[in-house]
């Protein structure tokens, strides 16, 4: 089997989140295009809407009204941010600046995961928040002045970054992370766009309470996270070409790409452009792998946080590699939507491959894959990264609940199979 063509990538999520609830803070009309379908995206939406923000969503284009910085509503019924992660840590940094009271929840996933990296800084802005033992439900009562504060959050984490920043700006005088690895900047090349005050320096962002926000055009890229799974796919089936048009390739999320080149994956990548505050471009990949550089083979330390999301996909990639693939230092990989170490090593042990697991990664030799009833465990990436493992795998793989991939991808299984021959 080989992929070819040219697969159709969703609107970068991480960016369309942050597109909704920044346009929600500004006064005025905000148009979006290319907003990512994702049931994620669908979350934060559902979200802005029960706090009194205007949203038309027509596919991809979205129109936002805004309510400006401090302007959100009470909401009548708790906030379901669903299996999204970065609605409820962004969207907490939203709340804590609002006179109000909210309470936010989400499926069993998000219920397990940690949630006291945002109440610790909101609480030092002077936000009250409860939460569940350390996880939602969370109930936020926020101030409309807060304090500022200087704040090194004790994770690599964006979400953590971007939760602090929002409140920064309700808050009075100038706000600072500092970052102890430098995590996907998203959130600031957006608020710069909009117009915020915020500047970073060194590893310090710091943001004016003082920021005035005006409307603004937004075209979202495609997601690279989501052009991983068809690099992985076309790089394993020699004989493969695909191009991939107008993706993210913003530096802060594109170490997959640099990794998978050392590891000999022919990729490249062009026509780069600036688009609303992102660079852009296409990316290129030819089949085959080539023999691995040099150490190539053990990722970890500080890139780590830059391909966070695509450690799944690394390690499918790894079973086709001469040398395998080892990644260290992954321990947040534990805290995602599923124990991510885990299901990777569980799924990859079925389908007979070389795998040991370590508290903060794994290591995987190359394999060669047999056919299994594997499990997403509920987790869009382990379903999809499954889903590419079954294309080189011998004989019939199913994936249970491989339609979480809904969560970051609708119709990738679909689109797997547009372009397969
Ligand atoms: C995200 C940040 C990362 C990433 C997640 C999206 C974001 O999470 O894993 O998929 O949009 O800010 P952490 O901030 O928890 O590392």
């Amino acid at each position: 089997m080989i992929i070819k063509g040219k697969p159709r990538l969703p609107g970068d999520k991480s960016i369309s989140h942050r597109a909704a609830i920044f346009a929600a803070m500004v006064e005025g009309e905000t148009k979006i295009d290319n907003f990512s379908q994702s049931a994620d995206c669908a979350s934060t939406l559902r979200c802005l809407g029960q706090l009194g923000v205007l949203i038309e969503a027509n596919g991809p284009k979205v129109v936002v009204t805004g309510v400006g910085k401090s302007g959100f509503r009470e909401a009548s019924e708790p906030l379901d941010c669903g299996n999204s992660g970065t609605t409820m840590r962004l969207l907490s940094g939203l709340l804590a600046g609002q006179n109000c009271t909210s309470v936010l929840d989400g499926d069993l996933s998000l219920r397990s995961r940690p949630m006291k990296r945002v109440q610790t800084p909101l609480e030092l802005m002077g936000a009250t928040v409860e939460t569940t033992d350390g996880n939602a439900p969370l109930k936020i009562t926020g101030r409309q002045r807060l304090n500022a504060i200087e704040y090194k959050p004790p994770v690599a984490s964006a979400q953590i970054k971007s939760c602090v920043l929002l409140a920064g700006l309700n808050a009075d005088g100038n706000t600072k992370v500092i970052e102890p690895v430098t995590t996907r900047d998203h959130t600031e090349r957006m608020l710069a766009y909009f117009g915020a005050n915020i500047e970073r320096n060194d590893d310090t962002i710091s943001i004016s309470g003082e920021s005035i926000l005006p409307a603004k055009h937004i075209n979202v890229p495609c997601d690279v996270s989501a052009a991983a799974f068809f690099i992985t796919a076309a790089a394993c089936l020699p004989g493969s070409e695909i191009v991939m048009e107008n993706v993210g390739l913003n530096p802060s999320r594109t170490s997959f790409i640099d990794v998978a080149r050392n590891l000999g994956v022919d990729i490249e990548v062009s026509d780069i452009t600036d688009v609303s505050g992102e660079p852009v471009g296409t990316i290129m990949v030819r089949g085959g792998v080539s023999k691995a550089n040099e150490n190539g083979n053990k990722i970890g330390g500080g890139i780590i946080a830059n391909l966070i999301d695509e450690i799944p996909i690394l390690a499918i990639l790894g079973t086709q590699l001469e040398g395998g693939i080892e990644v260290r230092d992954a321990g947040e990989l534990r805290a995602k939507e599923s124990d991510r170490i885990a299901a990777v090593v569980k799924n990859l042990d079925k389908m007979g491959a070389d795998v040991e697991e370590f508290p903060d990664g794994f290591r995987v030799g190359r394999s060669h894959l047999k056919g299994a009833e594997v499990d997403s465990f509920g987790d869009h990436r382990i379903a999809m990264a499954f889903g590419i493992a079954s294309l080189f795998a011998d004989g019939e793989t199913r994936i249970i609940d491989m339609e979480c991939a809904d969560v970051s991808f609708p119709g990738f299984f679909q689109e797997l199979q547009r372009i397969s021959q």
